[in-house]
């Protein structure tokens, strides 16, 4: 059942245009520098990550596990982030934990030697719903699993609201976390609608480490479950979908309220290393990307390779037409903002 539906999930991000109507990252132009001083060769893109170091500051945002598809875009995803040294998240390990015979689509990642691994649990599954929360012994179980650095614990309210039959409590979430945060290196992760910083603070007082935004910008949740409900012709589901389509806070702004908190992963609508160094530049230590790589690593390694290797060299353009030799100096850089982004920044 699970499987099924990653399935279709994974079918639809591939097909069908299920992106915001806005992305904010146009909204930032960084300041060109004509004459940079840097030499490009020597330009140093490598960061530490809590202690983890990546060669770039990417990270391939949690997606897939549990259908027999996954396994093989784990796979690919795990040879890139191996390749590139970057960091790799994989996709809620609830079914893992309902069903251990489906554990490889996940522990897959394994196979290569990934610098910064992520496991992942939605935020509904911390508490109870129709159905008993997952134990402190099967997150144990999950972070073994891939030998986790991080567990991503997701927040998807907005996608289960769309869903008539979604999960709809939570309260204890917070505690739950608490609870957690003494065991596991916690990574609060939101899907597509971005974090404030009120809520940012809650969890960071609760021991969360870190904080992903996927805010507005690329992919939403309203919308893979809007073509869901239209294969099922769900004319009411449909109209919920398509309500709140555009829901939540922009990637970048969310970026802006949350990383004087907290070290920040910038995602949600990241489609180049151009993006990449506006998140950077917003205040993130590391960006982001799911849909983008979604379907070459199902379909196109080798086009997968490319495309991450473009990205990283659209990267250090980036950080030499700004006069920066490294991503530290880059967080400093000048930015200009228009609006729409420009007021959500002054709503910090
Ligand atoms: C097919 C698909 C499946 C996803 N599954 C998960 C998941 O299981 N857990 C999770 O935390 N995020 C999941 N996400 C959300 C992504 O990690 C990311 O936060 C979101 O897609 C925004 O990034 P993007 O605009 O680059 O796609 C999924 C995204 C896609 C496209």
């Amino acid at each position: 059942m699970i499987g099924k539906r990653k399935e279709e999930h994974i079918r639809i991000a591939e097909n069908d245009d299920v992106s915001a109507f806005h992305n904010f990252w146009d909204d930032i132009t960084l300041m060109h520098e004509a004459d940079p001083e840097v030499n490009y060769d020597e330009i140093d893109t490598s960061v530490d990550f809590l202690g983890k170091k990546l060669k770039f500051p990417m990270i391939i945002s949690s997606m897939t596990g549990g259908a027999e598809i996954a396994k093989n875009i784990n796979r690919n995803l795990a040879i890139a982030a191996e390749k590139f040294g970057i960091g790799m998240g994989v996709g809620s390990m609830r079914a893992a934990i309902l069903d251990r015979s489906i554990e490889d689509t996940y522990a897959v990642i394994n196979e290569s030697n990934v610098p910064l691994k992520i496991a992942n649990i939605g935020a509904p599954q911390l508490v109870r719903q129709d159905k008993e929360a997952v134990s402190t012994k099967d997150i144990a179980y999950i972070y073994d699993l891939i030998k986790a650095d991080f567990l991503a614990v997701h927040f998807n309210f907005l996608q289960e609201m769309v869903q008539p039959e979604g999960d709809r409590n939570s309260k204890g979430v917070i505690d739950r976390i608490r609870d957690l945060a003494g065991s596991f290196n916690i990574i609060a992760k939101e899907t597509g609608s971005g974090f404030s910083r009120r809520t940012a603070e809650r969890l960071i007082d609760a021991g969360v480490k870190a904080i992903e935004v996927s805010g507005v910008s690329g992919t939403t949740f309203a919308a893979v479950e809007y073509y869901r409900a239209k294969k099922e012709n769900n004319l009411e589901k449909m109209r919920v979908g398509e309500t709140f389509w555009n829901w939540g806070i922009p990637s970048p702004a969310s970026v802006y309220y949350c990383s004087d908190l907290a070290p920040v992963i910038g995602s949600g609508g990241l489609r180049n290393g151009l993006d990449l160094a506006k998140a950077i530049a917003m205040g993130a230590t590391a960006g982001g990307f799911a849909r983008s790589l979604l379907k070459d690593a199902d379909t196109a390694p080798e086009q997968l390779m490319k495309n991450i290797e473009l990205i990283q060299r659209e990267f250090r353009v980036a950080l030499f037409l700004t006069g920066n030799k490294n991503v530290y100096e880059l967080k400093f850089t000048k930015k200009i903002v228009a609006d729409p982004l420009r007021s959500w920044l002054e709503a910090k």
